[in-house]
């Protein structure tokens, strides 16, 4: 029996908040405040509430919280910036808007997070910040990065994007770092309808700057202090993510439930690395992303039998056309070159049934051999 499984499933998200959803929309359909309205500064003080900080400034995407955090943080032409090759392209492309240099660091090939230690040996007296990615929706290692950044006098902006409503040693991504930015691209684990993105931050000065950023430039109407943007959150898309936002936990629980079943019905066989959850850490899996090797062959296989997967993400950004001119070769990040040929994610959504999981484990052990 051949079932088939999605990599993600919007449609069965929408059917459990349907009613809710279509509530909030219409009230602002109703209000006529499509821009900057109650529900902005509502989610604002509720998302802010959640991650523990005291502002939380809603901006147009993901890619925008991270640049316009970085301008925020004094960064500018000539200084360079750490991050990761192993991210989506957004991160480097926001160093990069600033005019900074982007100096990618490998990963660690437990976490597939950026390595502290190799990140201390780049820091030069041009570096003014880092930017951990919490890929696939677990914590880098922040301790050491914090540390790391206290002693060099370094803004940390974390890259929260893949894990809203993550944790390390209890404390929630996006509220550990000077900064924090997430996407709520509908995929994410708190996603809207649409683009969005928030900056988080406990710090005055850089909460007064992206909200002045954001806007063009002005802190009162028609009064322009600097070049900014346009980067408002709409109030129909902060609508939909109050409702989600209440939802949340719930849902990054039953992403937990699923990874566990995964973790047990696919460990054992040598062939395929699972996820691990480090101490410390609460991992939201975002995506549950496996190393196969013959992974096109694997995905292939998968397809065959209606499980769809993704890869995330095939090339490191230092082999993208946008950025080879930094000048990185493969062996400059052996552990993130050699990751993204061996990566595959696989359905992860929180709607999942347990046959769902069942199948595609079925599938996937059948390709790689019981
Ligand atoms: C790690 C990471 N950073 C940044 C972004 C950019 O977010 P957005 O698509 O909302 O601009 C994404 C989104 O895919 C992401 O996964």
């Amino acid at each position: 029996m051949s079932i088939k499984v999605p990599l993600v499933d919007m449609v069965a998200r929408y059917k459990t908040v349907e009613k809710e959803v279509k509530k909030a929309v219409i009230s602002v359909l109703e209000s006529g405040h499509f821009i900057l309205g109650p529900d902005v500064s509502n989610l604002e003080k509720e998302a802010s509430e959640y991650i523990g900080v005291k502002y939380a400034v809603g901006v147009a995407s993901g890619t925008d919280a991270l640049h316009l955090a970085l301008l925020a943080c004094g960064v500018k032409k000539g200084d360079e910036v750490i991050t990761t090759p192993f991210t989506f392209i957004a991160t480097v492309e926001a160093i990069a808007y600033t005019g900074a240099t982007p100096v990618l660091v490998d990963i660690l090939p437990g976490s597939y997070n950026i390595d502290p230690k190799k990140a201390a040996k780049k820091i030069t007296k041009k570096t003014k910040a880092i930017i951990p990615v919490h890929m696939y929706g677990q914590a880098a290692d922040m301790k050491s990065i914090m540390a790391l950044a206290e002693k060099h006098g370094l803004k940390v902006i974390e890259d929260s994007a893949q894990a809203f409503g993550g944790e390390c040693h209890g404390k929630k991504l996006s509220g550990i770092g000077h900064a924090g930015c997430t996407s709520f691209f509908p995929t994410k684990n708190l996603g809207g309808a649409g683009d969005g993105g928030m900056v988080f931050t406990n710090d005055d000065e850089i909460a007064a700057k992206v909200k002045i950023l954001h806007v063009h430039g002005s802190a009162a109407k028609y009064v322009h202090k600097t070049l900014g943007f346009n980067s408002r959150l709409d109030s129909i898309q902060a609508a939909v993510l109050r409702v989600h936002l209440r939802h949340l936990d719930q849902w990054n629980d039953l992403r937990r439930r699923h990874a566990r079943r995964y973790g047990n019905l696919l460990g054992g066989n040598e062939r395929i690395i699972l996820p691990k959850e480090l101490p410390g850490n609460k991992h939201v899996y975002h995506l549950y992303s496996v190393r196969v090797s013959e992974r096109e062959a694997c995905q292939r296989f998968l397809q065959e039998r209606g499980v769809s997967t993704a890869v995330h993400y095939p090339i490191p950004v230092s082999g993208q056309e946008s950025f080879r001119h930094l000048g990185y070769k493969a062996k400059d990040i052996p552990v993130s070159s050699r990751i993204s040929k061996e990566v595959l994610s696989l359905p992860m959504y929180p709607e999942m049934k347990e046959e769902h999981i069942e199948y595609v484990c079925e599938s996937l052990l059948e390709f790689c051999g019981k």
